[in-house]
Protein backbone atom coordinates (compact mmCIF):
# COMPACT_ATOMS: atom_id res chain seq x y z
CA UNK A 1 0.00 0.00 0.00
CA UNK A 2 1.17 3.18 -0.90
CA UNK A 3 1.63 6.94 0.95
CA UNK A 4 -1.40 8.08 -0.48
CA UNK A 5 -3.78 4.99 -0.14
CA UNK A 6 -2.57 5.07 3.40
CA UNK A 7 -3.54 8.62 3.82
CA UNK A 8 -0.58 11.25 3.78
CA UNK A 9 1.95 11.08 6.99
CA UNK A 10 0.22 7.78 8.64
CA UNK A 11 1.46 8.05 12.09
CA UNK A 12 0.57 9.83 15.01
CA UNK A 13 -2.60 11.32 16.42
CA UNK A 14 -1.95 14.16 14.61
CA UNK A 15 -1.14 12.87 10.81
CA UNK A 16 -4.93 12.89 9.86
CA UNK A 17 -5.48 17.28 10.36
CA UNK A 18 -1.37 17.79 9.65
CA UNK A 19 -1.09 20.19 6.52
CA UNK A 20 -4.86 20.44 5.92
CA UNK A 21 -6.58 23.60 4.66
CA UNK A 22 -10.34 21.82 3.74
CA UNK A 23 -11.54 19.32 5.76
CA UNK A 24 -14.67 17.35 4.60
CA UNK A 25 -16.82 15.61 6.63
CA UNK A 26 -19.16 13.12 5.89
CA UNK A 27 -20.55 9.98 7.44
CA UNK A 28 -23.80 7.91 7.52
CA UNK A 29 -27.21 9.86 8.15
CA UNK A 30 -27.59 11.20 11.87
CA UNK A 31 -24.33 10.11 13.32
CA UNK A 32 -23.33 13.30 13.88
CA UNK A 33 -21.46 15.33 10.83
CA UNK A 34 -23.41 18.47 11.38
CA UNK A 35 -22.14 18.36 15.33
CA UNK A 36 -18.13 17.12 14.52
CA UNK A 37 -18.05 19.58 11.86
CA UNK A 38 -19.27 22.69 13.51
CA UNK A 39 -16.78 21.25 16.60
CA UNK A 40 -13.80 20.54 14.44
CA UNK A 41 -14.38 24.06 12.93
CA UNK A 42 -14.07 25.55 16.62
CA UNK A 43 -11.28 23.41 17.51
CA UNK A 44 -9.30 24.63 14.45
CA UNK A 45 -10.13 28.22 15.20
CA UNK A 46 -9.27 27.56 18.71
CA UNK A 47 -5.57 27.95 17.52
CA UNK A 48 -6.38 31.73 16.75
CA UNK A 49 -6.92 31.56 13.43
CA UNK A 50 -10.08 32.31 11.00
CA UNK A 51 -12.13 29.18 9.75
CA UNK A 52 -15.24 28.68 7.39
CA UNK A 53 -17.66 26.32 7.73
CA UNK A 54 -19.77 25.49 5.12
CA UNK A 55 -23.02 23.73 4.84
CA UNK A 56 -24.06 22.24 1.71
CA UNK A 57 -27.18 20.28 2.08
CA UNK A 58 -29.17 23.04 2.68
CA UNK A 59 -31.17 21.73 5.76
CA UNK A 60 -29.85 24.72 7.84
CA UNK A 61 -28.81 22.09 10.81
CA UNK A 62 -25.43 24.55 11.65
CA UNK A 63 -28.35 27.32 12.31
CA UNK A 64 -30.43 24.54 14.33
CA UNK A 65 -27.28 23.52 15.85
CA UNK A 66 -26.50 27.03 17.01
CA UNK A 67 -30.13 28.10 18.14
CA UNK A 68 -29.95 30.78 15.31
CA UNK A 69 -32.49 31.66 12.80
CA UNK A 70 -31.87 30.73 9.56
CA UNK A 71 -28.28 31.65 7.84
CA UNK A 72 -28.67 33.68 4.47
CA UNK A 73 -25.73 32.87 1.71
CA UNK A 74 -23.34 34.81 2.89
CA UNK A 75 -19.61 34.09 5.21
CA UNK A 76 -21.33 35.23 8.57
CA UNK A 77 -19.13 35.25 12.19
CA UNK A 78 -20.94 32.68 14.19
CA UNK A 79 -18.94 31.88 17.10
CA UNK A 80 -15.82 33.55 18.91
CA UNK A 81 -13.30 30.96 19.35
CA UNK A 82 -10.63 30.98 22.16
CA UNK A 83 -7.17 32.67 21.19
CA UNK A 84 -9.08 35.56 18.94
CA UNK A 85 -9.93 32.72 16.34
CA UNK A 86 -13.16 32.66 15.38
CA UNK A 87 -15.90 30.37 12.97
CA UNK A 88 -17.76 31.45 9.85
CA UNK A 89 -20.29 30.00 8.35
CA UNK A 90 -21.77 29.88 4.94
CA UNK A 91 -24.99 28.31 4.51
CA UNK A 92 -24.51 27.68 0.68
CA UNK A 93 -27.27 26.65 -1.97
CA UNK A 94 -26.83 25.70 -5.05
CA UNK A 95 -28.77 28.22 -6.72
CA UNK A 96 -27.24 31.36 -5.17
CA UNK A 97 -23.96 30.51 -5.61
CA UNK A 98 -25.13 29.99 -9.64
CA UNK A 99 -26.23 33.68 -9.64
CA UNK A 100 -22.73 34.70 -7.74
CA UNK A 101 -21.24 32.52 -10.37
CA UNK A 102 -22.91 33.89 -12.86
CA UNK A 103 -22.20 37.58 -12.00
CA UNK A 104 -18.20 36.57 -11.46
CA UNK A 105 -17.76 35.30 -14.50
CA UNK A 106 -20.17 36.59 -17.14
CA UNK A 107 -21.29 40.18 -14.53
CA UNK A 108 -24.71 39.13 -15.27
CA UNK A 109 -26.60 39.27 -11.91
CA UNK A 110 -29.45 40.98 -13.38
CA UNK A 111 -29.93 38.59 -15.94
CA UNK A 112 -29.23 35.72 -13.59
CA UNK A 113 -31.94 37.00 -11.51
CA UNK A 114 -34.11 37.02 -14.47
CA UNK A 115 -33.13 33.49 -15.04
CA UNK A 116 -34.51 33.05 -11.28
CA UNK A 117 -37.71 34.19 -11.74
CA UNK A 118 -38.36 32.01 -15.27
CA UNK A 119 -37.18 29.33 -12.96
CA UNK A 120 -34.25 28.71 -15.45
CA UNK A 121 -31.98 28.61 -12.15
CA UNK A 122 -33.84 26.05 -10.75
CA UNK A 123 -34.14 23.89 -13.88
CA UNK A 124 -30.31 23.99 -14.73
CA UNK A 125 -29.48 22.63 -11.27
CA UNK A 126 -31.61 20.16 -11.22
CA UNK A 127 -31.31 18.22 -14.63
CA UNK A 128 -27.71 18.98 -14.24
CA UNK A 129 -26.96 17.45 -10.47
CA UNK A 130 -23.65 18.03 -11.53
CA UNK A 131 -23.62 21.67 -11.85
CA UNK A 132 -25.17 21.56 -8.51
CA UNK A 133 -22.39 20.12 -6.80
CA UNK A 134 -19.28 22.20 -8.36
CA UNK A 135 -20.56 25.08 -7.72
CA UNK A 136 -21.02 23.97 -4.06
CA UNK A 137 -17.67 22.68 -3.54
CA UNK A 138 -16.29 25.63 -6.26
CA UNK A 139 -17.46 27.77 -3.00
CA UNK A 140 -15.65 26.03 -0.46
CA UNK A 141 -12.07 25.44 -2.25
CA UNK A 142 -12.69 29.52 -3.33
CA UNK A 143 -12.65 29.75 0.04
CA UNK A 144 -9.33 27.84 0.17
CA UNK A 145 -7.57 29.98 -2.22
CA UNK A 146 -8.98 33.14 -1.35
CA UNK A 147 -5.98 35.68 0.12
CA UNK A 148 -6.03 38.42 2.83
CA UNK A 149 -7.35 41.82 1.25
CA UNK A 150 -7.75 40.48 -2.36
CA UNK A 151 -11.51 40.08 -3.99
CA UNK A 152 -12.58 36.50 -4.11
CA UNK A 153 -10.85 35.71 -7.25
CA UNK A 154 -6.78 35.25 -6.53
CA UNK A 155 -5.64 36.04 -9.50
CA UNK A 156 -6.80 39.47 -7.94
CA UNK A 157 -4.18 39.45 -4.84
CA UNK A 158 -0.38 38.44 -4.64
CA UNK A 159 0.32 34.74 -4.38
CA UNK A 160 2.15 35.57 -1.39
CA UNK A 161 -0.51 37.90 0.56
CA UNK A 162 -1.44 35.70 3.44
CA UNK A 163 -4.93 33.24 3.59
CA UNK A 164 -8.17 34.89 4.32
CA UNK A 165 -9.17 31.71 5.95
CA UNK A 166 -6.78 29.43 7.99
CA UNK A 167 -8.81 26.11 7.29
CA UNK A 168 -12.53 25.32 5.76
CA UNK A 169 -14.80 22.60 7.19
CA UNK A 170 -17.34 21.41 5.01
CA UNK A 171 -20.41 19.70 6.66
CA UNK A 172 -20.93 17.27 3.67
CA UNK A 173 -23.28 15.02 1.71
CA UNK A 174 -23.80 11.50 3.51
CA UNK A 175 -21.11 8.76 2.71
CA UNK A 176 -23.73 7.14 0.23
CA UNK A 177 -23.34 10.18 -1.80
CA UNK A 178 -19.75 12.03 -0.88
CA UNK A 179 -17.79 10.12 -3.77
CA UNK A 180 -19.99 11.68 -6.60
CA UNK A 181 -20.52 15.06 -4.90
CA UNK A 182 -16.46 15.14 -4.43
CA UNK A 183 -15.50 13.99 -8.03
CA UNK A 184 -16.79 17.04 -9.99
CA UNK A 185 -14.89 16.69 -12.66
CA UNK A 186 -16.31 13.30 -14.02
CA UNK A 187 -19.69 14.87 -13.35
CA UNK A 188 -19.13 17.84 -15.47
CA UNK A 189 -17.12 16.28 -18.47
CA UNK A 190 -20.64 15.54 -19.82
CA UNK A 191 -21.63 18.65 -19.27
CA UNK A 192 -18.57 20.96 -20.75
CA UNK A 193 -15.60 20.49 -22.33
CA UNK A 194 -14.12 23.55 -22.31
CA UNK A 195 -14.73 26.68 -21.78
CA UNK A 196 -15.51 28.81 -17.90
CA UNK A 197 -17.51 25.94 -16.58
CA UNK A 198 -15.05 23.21 -17.28
CA UNK A 199 -12.09 25.65 -16.14
CA UNK A 200 -13.88 26.24 -12.99
CA UNK A 201 -14.34 22.54 -12.37
CA UNK A 202 -10.79 21.85 -13.04
CA UNK A 203 -9.46 24.41 -10.31
CA UNK A 204 -12.32 22.64 -7.89
CA UNK A 205 -10.67 19.44 -8.38
CA UNK A 206 -6.99 20.29 -7.88
CA UNK A 207 -7.51 21.27 -4.58
CA UNK A 208 -9.66 18.57 -3.16
CA UNK A 209 -6.80 16.42 -5.00
CA UNK A 210 -3.92 17.77 -3.35
CA UNK A 211 -2.76 17.41 0.15
CA UNK A 212 -4.34 19.88 1.47
CA UNK A 213 -8.05 18.38 1.43
CA UNK A 214 -8.33 15.58 4.08
CA UNK A 215 -11.88 13.50 3.95
CA UNK A 216 -13.14 12.60 7.50
CA UNK A 217 -15.84 10.07 7.90
CA UNK A 218 -17.68 10.28 11.56
CA UNK A 219 -19.55 7.05 12.35
CA UNK A 220 -20.60 5.46 15.68
CA UNK A 221 -19.92 2.34 17.38
CA UNK A 222 -22.61 0.02 15.34
CA UNK A 223 -22.39 -2.23 12.24
CA UNK A 224 -24.62 -0.18 10.19
CA UNK A 225 -22.13 3.49 10.03
CA UNK A 226 -19.02 1.26 10.56
CA UNK A 227 -19.72 -0.38 7.06
CA UNK A 228 -20.15 2.68 5.49
CA UNK A 229 -17.41 4.03 6.83
CA UNK A 230 -15.54 0.91 5.15
CA UNK A 231 -17.31 1.23 1.94
CA UNK A 232 -16.93 5.09 1.57
CA UNK A 233 -12.82 5.46 2.71
CA UNK A 234 -12.53 2.61 -0.30
CA UNK A 235 -14.57 5.15 -2.34
CA UNK A 236 -12.56 8.28 -1.39
CA UNK A 237 -8.93 6.06 -1.91
CA UNK A 238 -10.44 4.89 -5.00
CA UNK A 239 -10.52 8.64 -6.41
CA UNK A 240 -6.96 9.02 -4.75
CA UNK A 241 -8.44 11.53 -2.13
CA UNK A 242 -6.88 11.59 1.33
CA UNK A 243 -8.70 10.30 4.14
CA UNK A 244 -8.20 11.88 7.36
CA UNK A 245 -9.78 10.91 10.38
CA UNK A 246 -12.32 8.56 11.39
CA UNK A 247 -14.42 10.12 13.94
CA UNK A 248 -16.24 7.89 16.38
CA UNK A 249 -18.96 10.03 18.23
CA UNK A 250 -21.59 9.43 21.18
CA UNK A 251 -18.98 7.05 22.80
CA UNK A 252 -20.23 6.04 25.94
CA UNK A 253 -17.90 4.36 28.64
CA UNK A 254 -18.80 1.49 29.83
CA UNK A 255 -20.08 0.90 33.45
CA UNK A 256 -17.86 -2.27 34.36
CA UNK A 257 -14.33 -3.26 33.93
CA UNK A 258 -13.07 -5.82 31.87
CA UNK A 259 -13.48 -8.71 33.89
CA UNK A 260 -17.48 -7.53 35.02
CA UNK A 261 -18.03 -7.37 31.71
CA UNK A 262 -16.87 -10.69 30.40
CA UNK A 263 -19.04 -11.94 33.20
CA UNK A 264 -22.02 -9.91 32.79
CA UNK A 265 -21.99 -11.16 28.83
CA UNK A 266 -21.61 -14.70 29.72
CA UNK A 267 -24.44 -14.42 32.18
CA UNK A 268 -22.15 -15.02 35.33
CA UNK A 269 -23.24 -12.42 37.45
CA UNK A 270 -24.20 -13.66 40.86
CA UNK A 271 -27.76 -12.69 41.37
CA UNK A 272 -27.29 -13.10 44.98
CA UNK A 273 -24.66 -10.95 46.00
CA UNK A 274 -26.43 -8.70 43.52
CA UNK A 275 -29.43 -8.98 45.89
CA UNK A 276 -26.96 -8.92 48.67
CA UNK A 277 -25.81 -5.48 47.19
CA UNK A 278 -29.54 -3.60 47.05
CA UNK A 279 -30.28 -4.89 50.13
CA UNK A 280 -27.32 -3.02 51.51
CA UNK A 281 -27.81 -0.17 49.52
CA UNK A 282 -31.24 -0.19 51.34
CA UNK A 283 -33.35 0.34 48.48
CA UNK A 284 -36.38 1.44 50.42
CA UNK A 285 -38.64 0.58 47.38
CA UNK A 286 -37.92 -3.20 47.47
CA UNK A 287 -40.19 -4.75 49.91
CA UNK A 288 -38.91 -7.72 51.73
CA UNK A 289 -38.15 -11.00 49.12
CA UNK A 290 -38.46 -8.63 46.46
CA UNK A 291 -34.92 -7.87 46.28
CA UNK A 292 -34.20 -11.00 44.31
CA UNK A 293 -36.17 -10.04 41.57
CA UNK A 294 -35.11 -6.77 41.63
CA UNK A 295 -31.24 -8.35 41.53
CA UNK A 296 -32.69 -10.60 38.21
CA UNK A 297 -33.39 -7.92 36.51
CA UNK A 298 -30.49 -6.00 36.88
CA UNK A 299 -28.51 -8.74 36.06
CA UNK A 300 -29.97 -9.27 32.81
CA UNK A 301 -29.76 -4.87 32.16
CA UNK A 302 -25.96 -5.33 32.93
CA UNK A 303 -25.92 -8.36 30.73
CA UNK A 304 -27.84 -6.35 27.88
CA UNK A 305 -25.10 -3.79 28.58
CA UNK A 306 -22.00 -5.84 28.41
CA UNK A 307 -23.10 -7.60 25.15
CA UNK A 308 -23.62 -3.88 23.75
CA UNK A 309 -19.91 -3.00 25.18
CA UNK A 310 -18.62 -6.23 23.63
CA UNK A 311 -20.09 -4.91 20.02
CA UNK A 312 -18.95 -1.83 20.35
CA UNK A 313 -15.54 -3.18 21.06
CA UNK A 314 -15.36 -5.54 17.73
CA UNK A 315 -16.84 -2.83 16.02
CA UNK A 316 -13.75 -0.52 17.12
CA UNK A 317 -11.02 -2.72 16.19
CA UNK A 318 -12.48 -3.16 12.95
CA UNK A 319 -12.49 0.81 12.42
CA UNK A 320 -8.80 0.50 13.50
CA UNK A 321 -8.40 -1.73 10.93
CA UNK A 322 -8.94 1.24 8.73
CA UNK A 323 -5.64 2.69 9.08
CA UNK A 324 -6.71 6.40 9.97
CA UNK A 325 -6.61 7.60 13.51
CA UNK A 326 -9.61 7.52 15.26
CA UNK A 327 -10.48 10.28 17.21
CA UNK A 328 -13.54 9.61 19.75
CA UNK A 329 -15.71 11.82 21.19
CA UNK A 330 -17.94 11.64 23.78
CA UNK A 331 -21.81 10.80 23.77
CA UNK A 332 -23.28 13.89 25.59
CA UNK A 333 -26.51 13.53 27.41
CA UNK A 334 -28.38 16.62 27.27
CA UNK A 335 -28.31 17.42 23.97
CA UNK A 336 -25.64 19.69 22.41
CA UNK A 337 -25.06 23.16 23.39
CA UNK A 338 -22.29 25.66 23.07
CA UNK A 339 -20.83 24.30 26.14
CA UNK A 340 -20.86 21.22 24.46
CA UNK A 341 -19.85 21.77 21.03
CA UNK A 342 -16.81 23.54 23.25
CA UNK A 343 -16.27 20.00 25.11
CA UNK A 344 -16.05 17.96 21.48
CA UNK A 345 -13.89 21.13 19.84
CA UNK A 346 -11.40 20.12 22.97
CA UNK A 347 -11.64 16.34 22.13
CA UNK A 348 -10.86 17.10 18.58
CA UNK A 349 -7.67 19.21 19.72
CA UNK A 350 -6.36 16.64 22.13
CA UNK A 351 -6.62 14.29 19.33
CA UNK A 352 -4.60 15.60 16.94
CA UNK A 353 -6.49 18.88 15.46
CA UNK A 354 -4.97 21.17 17.78
CA UNK A 355 -1.57 20.63 16.49
N1 LIG B 1 -21.56 13.58 20.87
C1 LIG B 1 -22.88 13.71 20.93
N2 LIG B 1 -23.52 13.55 22.12
C2 LIG B 1 -24.86 13.67 22.18
N3 LIG B 1 -25.66 13.94 21.13
C3 LIG B 1 -25.09 14.12 19.92
C4 LIG B 1 -23.67 14.01 19.76
N4 LIG B 1 -23.39 14.24 18.46
C5 LIG B 1 -24.56 14.47 17.83
N5 LIG B 1 -25.59 14.41 18.71
C6 LIG B 1 -27.02 14.59 18.40
O1 LIG B 1 -27.39 13.64 17.42
C7 LIG B 1 -28.29 14.21 16.49
C8 LIG B 1 -27.73 14.10 15.08
O2 LIG B 1 -26.55 14.91 14.99
P1 LIG B 1 -26.22 15.74 13.67
O3 LIG B 1 -27.36 16.58 13.26
O4 LIG B 1 -24.91 16.39 13.92
O5 LIG B 1 -26.05 14.51 12.66
P2 LIG B 1 -25.91 14.55 11.08
O6 LIG B 1 -25.06 13.39 10.71
O7 LIG B 1 -25.48 15.90 10.64
O8 LIG B 1 -27.41 14.29 10.64
P3 LIG B 1 -28.03 14.45 9.14
O9 LIG B 1 -27.58 13.23 8.40
O10 LIG B 1 -29.49 14.48 9.41
O11 LIG B 1 -27.47 15.72 8.59
C9 LIG B 1 -28.52 15.64 16.93
O12 LIG B 1 -29.68 15.68 17.71
C10 LIG B 1 -27.31 15.95 17.79
O13 LIG B 1 -27.57 16.90 18.80
MG1 LIG C 1 -26.33 17.28 9.27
Amino acid sequence: MNDREQGPRTSGPGAAFAGARLHIVTGKGGTGKTTAATALALSLASRGGRVLLVEVEGRQGVATLLGSPALPYEEREMISAPNGGSVHVLAADAEAALLEYLEMFYGMRRAGQALTRLGAVDFATTIAPGLRDVLLTGKATEAVRRRAGGRRRSTDTPADAPFHYGAVVMDAPPTGRIAQFLNVNSEVAGLARVGPIRNHADRVMEVIRSEQTRVHFVTLLEEMPAQETRDGIAEIRGMGLDVGAVVVNMVSPPLLDGAGLAAAAAGELDTAELAAGLKAARLDTARTGEHEALAADLAEEVRAHALRHLLEERVRGELEGLGRPLVELPRLEGGVDRDALSHLARGFAEQGAGQ
